[in-house]
């Protein structure tokens, strides 16, 4: 059979803190096809952020087989853009030049008119005209996680790997961003896969939702989520079939979600 494009076979992650080791993930399993999007939900703690850092290529595996495309992970991967759930923006530079940042970094050759033309495209795409000379520190929180947007996606990585990016967004902008990453993922054909703690976000944006228990963390249910696309996501909440599997996965999630809050 032929490989899918990331697969985690029996990965667990354990961490030593001074004495003490912290087991963060226990064995997980998932397969990951070509231009899916998968969402990650559960508790805060569960591994979340550690599968992503793994399939980067920035954290190695205690145990397990990560392989991307058929090959083993073993340094950065390079074929992933990442939006880490914390803000990376550069302060001191403007938008245009946190945009432009991954190109300028050795192993990519374009040239500045080059860099110039693709920081112009990345900037209409993500709807940010007319504010590439601010600087960070001016802008809301929506245009920050638009800029990080753009910055992942510049050098056009064919995977997504999203923690929670657009967690500190009020409800309509997010809604909002959700359109535009739909557009984005759907023109684009990636692969994503996309942390929230939002289980309504993950149900609407994504093709399957991972429902983690919690720490370590172990996946408690795979669901399909059968909803058609193109998805509205200004009006899928209102669909009957939007509420069942909201419902279904939330008994799921709320008991690991309470369990989570323990520790
Ligand atoms: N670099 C690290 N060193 C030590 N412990 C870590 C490290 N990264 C994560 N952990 C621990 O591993 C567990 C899982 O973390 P994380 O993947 O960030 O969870 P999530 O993203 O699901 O909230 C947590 O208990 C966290 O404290
Ligand atoms: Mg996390």
């Amino acid at each position: 059979m032929a490989h899918q494009l990331i697969e985690l076979k029996d990965i667990s992650k354990s961490f030593q803190r001074e004495q003490t080791i912290i087991a963060a993930l226990s064995p997980v399993n998932l397969a990951v096809r070509r231009e899916e999007f998968v969402a990650f939900v559960g508790p805060s703690g569960c591994g979340k952020s550690t599968i992503l850092n793994m399939v980067a290529g920035l954290l190695p595996p205690t145990t397990g087989q990560l392989s991307y495309d058929g090959a083993p992970v073993r340094d950065l991967n390079r074929r992933v853009g990442y939006m880490t759930q914390k803000d990376t923006l550069l302060p001191w530079r403007n938008v245009a030049d946190n945009i432009g940042a991954p190109l300028e970094l050795a192993c990519h050759k374009t040239g500045k008119t080059g860099r110039m033309d693709k920081i112009r495209q990345m900037v209409e795409l993500v709807g940010l005209k007319g504010f590439e000379k601010h600087f960070p520190g001016e802008l809301s929180g929506g245009m920050r996680r638009r800029v990080a947007l753009a910055r992942m996606l510049i050098y056009d990585p064919e995977t997504l790997l999203m923690d929670e990016p657009f967690g500190a967004l009020d409800a309509q902008l997010k809604l909002v961003m959700h359109d535009e990453i739909q557009r984005i993922v759907s023109l684009g054909h990636k692969t994503v896969l996309f942390v929230t703690h939002d289980l309504s976000e993950a149900i609407a944006l994504a093709d399957r939702v991972v429902v983690f228990s919690s720490r370590p963390g172990q996946i408690k249910i795979v669901r399909d989520i059968d909803l058609p696309r193109p998805r509205d996501v200004f009006r899928i909440r209102f669909s009957p079939r939007f509420t069942e599997l909201h419902e279904e996965l939330w008994d799921e999630l709320k008991d690991e979600v309470k369990k989570g809050t323990d520790t």
